[in-house]
């Protein structure tokens, strides 16, 4: 992160803790419909325009450590086998045979020399290529250099993976803006897989990625936990292109640290804003970090139908993290507010869906929300949103681009 934006960013928290209102000329927020959390029209829309034409964090280099190694991922609904290649390159292809579809890999990770069809015994290489077909007289014209298995966009930064299915999608450098340059400095690279742990949740995905784009909730939800140390009236939010934003929070004490952090490797050329504040991005639309000096968690929010979601939880730690004995409270400690962010989904899921419940009513405060349903809108297409579920775009003026 430059000194430039890393000066304005505790600028901002400065000036939040002052001020008397929402700054002048911001507008007031539309109220949002609440069938845009429960209607499964809605959710299609989604699943079309938002979920396969999306950068999605898939995996670390770590979990695929050898030529051969593999994972299934099925989180847009798509099968799609994650593998690393006799090159080492990662490479994403759907778990389709070209002949007639059958799956490839039927385990959920493990080690292969290659795919081999089990239905006709097609066979290809850890690069895709198509290499044994049987009984190939009776396929007089075939070429099997047209027949290699399908990719998916899969690309790096640092060493987590990501993948996309839209062939047409901007490269992740670019979606991603600014975080690449914000975390620069955060040696990406030498980041290791520490843990991960998936929860399930009885709501729509949006109502629980809505509580990490916020901080309004700090002292009710978390007085004992993350509102003993984090001052939400100092919370600064910036909204950047694409659905992007972030919000830095001042510690209350100067020079506080995370006491389940203690001791702990740290990444030594992390900016101030990193290793002494809380700084948690939204790459949009699922992955939610707050990066810090001493280990970079990924949250990841991903529907299951209109009213079930799965937030799945990774982290990651410099050299010397890999079995470090704090790790283990420091992910119960999180474990802990990750509880007291889910009680009350299922709940609010229910209330949304009655007739009670007249549409979700923003403050300035919780601006990131509404900022992420324009960008839905701009993903979908206005034109085919229904009228009654559209969003009025309003924050376009109040974006930055770093
Ligand atoms: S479906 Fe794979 S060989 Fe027939
Ligand atoms: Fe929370």
């Amino acid at each position: 992160m430059d000194a430039v934006t890393e000066r304005r960013l505790f600028e901002g928290m400065q000036a939040e803790q002052t001020r008397k209102e929402p700054p002048q000329g911001f507008p007031e927020l539309a109220v949002i419909p609440g069938a845009r959390y429960t209607d499964p029209a809605f959710l299609a829309l989604e699943m079309e325009h938002l979920w396969k034409k999306s950068w999605l964090y898939c995996l670390h280099e770590d979990e695929l450590p050898r030529p051969g190694s593999f994972r299934l991922w099925r989180k847009t609904g798509s099968p799609i086998v994650v593998i690393r290649g006799k090159d080492n390159e990662i490479r994403a292809f759907y778990n389709t045979c070209r002949h007639r579809g059958a799956p490839l890999l039927e385990d959920e990770a493990g080690e292969t020399k290659g795919f081999f069809c089990r239905y006709h015994g097609w066979t290809y290489d850890l690069e895709g290529a198509l290499t044994a077909v049987r009984e190939r007289r009776d396929f007089p014209n075939f070429d099997p250099k047209c027949f290699g298995l399908a990719r998916v966009r899969c690309e790096k930064l640092g060493n987590w993976v990501f993948l996309n299915e839209d062939p047409d999608a901007p490269p992740l450098i670019e979606a991603m803006a600014p975080m690449p340059d914000h975390w620069k400095d955060m040696q990406l690279d030498t980041l290791h897989h520490i843990h991960s742990s998936s929860f399930d949740i009885a709501c729509n995905v949006k109502v629980l990625l809505d509580a990490f784009l916020e901080t309004y909730h700090l002292k009710s939800i978390h007085p004992q936990t993350v509102d003993r140390f984090l001052d939400s009236r100092g919370s600064h939010h910036v909204l950047y292109g694409n659905g992007n934003s972030l919000m830095v929070t001042p510690h209350r004490r100067e020079g506080w640290e995370d006491p389940g952090a203690v001791g702990m490797p740290v990444i030594d050329t992390a900016p101030e804003i990193f290793a002494r504040q809380n700084a948690s991005y939204n790459f949009y639309p699922n992955l939610v970090t707050p990066v810090a000096a001493t280990g970079i968690p990924i949250l990841t929010f991903w529907p299951k139908g209109a009213r079930q979601m799965t937030v799945d939880v990774h982290w990651f730690g410099p050299e010397g993290s890999q079995g470090h004995e704090l790790w283990r409270t420091r992910i119960s400690n999180f474990e802990r507010i990750l509880e007291e962010d889910t009680q009350f989904a299922p709940h609010i899921q229910e209330s949304v869906e009655s007739a009670g419940f007249k549409g979700i009513y923003l403050s300035y405060q919780e601006r990131r929300i509404y900022h992420w349903h324009e960008e839905l809108d701009r993903r979908i297409g206005p034109e085919n949103v229904p009228p009654e579920l559209r969003i009025e775009p309003l924050l376009a003026d109040h974006c930055t681009a770093a």
